[in-house]
């Protein structure tokens, strides 16, 4: 079982491509938890009852992302599986690896085998006007995950990429990131928003309504900026600045149906 989160597709798309090589199953963290509220299910953590777990997601701040933090308070998996785990990230995925693993030993598991995969950073368009994606590290990726697939059917052990960094702990730590987070705060440009209702259906946290003909941004923000890169009419600032039409980034080979949220 693939367990992905994804923003922008880069996550999914590696996900995918794990899928296709294992032949593996494929499901949104989200999807994998009962549905909020339903009768019976309570607080108890849902076991994961696969015995090999392929974990993909997003680098932020250098670390594992809150979203996926909380997903992993939710559930349990089974000491003896085989857990790996592949991470993007824009250039530097910090101590993303070691961080999980160090969440997955705290419930009698461990990380067999992870790896950082270099693709492109979505967080570059929220302040830079000018920005060129480097297109061919997607090529790269989807190469480098088809290796990843082969490694993890013959379930090789190599922690060799769980390595720390001083410099990642500090920019990882709560000040710098309560810092950072400022500048990557989303919320809604009324004067652009068209109520189309898309960033209502990409949002993976469920945190944008349509209340009374308004689009409302929630407390429950990951920062996961799909709203902002998926939103086709500007309606989405980040620290108060539209990302520029010719700068908004999804992975090409990810459309708008793919990540769409139940
Ligand atoms: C809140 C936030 C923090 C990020 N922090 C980092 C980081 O520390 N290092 C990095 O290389 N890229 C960082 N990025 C870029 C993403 O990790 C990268 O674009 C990733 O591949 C996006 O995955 P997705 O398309 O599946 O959402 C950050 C992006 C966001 C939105
Ligand atoms: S996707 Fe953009 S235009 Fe559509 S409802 Fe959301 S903010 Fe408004
Ligand atoms: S509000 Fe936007 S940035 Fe925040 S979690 Fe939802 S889609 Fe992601």
């Amino acid at each position: 079982m693939i367990l992905y989160f994804s923003g922008t597709g880069n996550s999914l798309s590696v996900a995918r491509t794990l899928a296709e090589e294992t032949g593996d199953s494929l499901c949104h963290m989200a999807d994998a938890l009962p549905p909020a509220g339903n009768p019976g299910t309570g607080e108890a953590p849902v076991m994961m009852p696969a015995r090999v777990i392929g974990l993909v997601f997003p680098v932020y701040y250098n670390d594992v992302p809150d979203a996926v933090k909380e997903f992993l308070d939710k559930v349990r998996f089974d000491p003896s599986s085989y857990i790996y785990a592949a991470v993007t990230c824009g250039g530097s995925a910090g101590n993303t690896l070691s961080n999980l693993d160090r969440i997955l030993q705290r419930r009698g598991c461990r990380l067999s085998y992870g790896r950082p995969f270099f693709m492109i950073a979505n967080s570059t368009a929220t302040w830079k006007r000018q920005v060129t994606y480097d297109y061919g590290r997607l090529e790269t990726a989807r190469r480098e995950a088809r290796n990843m697939a082969a490694a993890v059917r013959s379930r090789t052990t190599d922690r060799s990429a769980l390595r720390r960094s001083l410099t990642a702990t500090v920019m990882g730590s709560s000040l710098s990131r309560a810092l950072m987070k400022g500048f990557l705060q989303p919320s809604v440009n009324p004067s652009a928003c068209v109520h189309c209702g898309i960033c209502v259906r990409v949002c993976p946290n469920h945190n944008i309504t349509e209340r009374e003909g308004r689009i409302v941004l929630g407390s429950h923000c990951t920062q996961c900026l799909a709203c902002a890169h998926w939103c086709p009419h500007g309606g989405i600032a980040v620290h108060g600045r539209v990302i520029p039409k010719e700068t908004r980034y999804h992975h090409p080979d990810i459309s708008l149906q793919d990540m769409f949220r139940r």
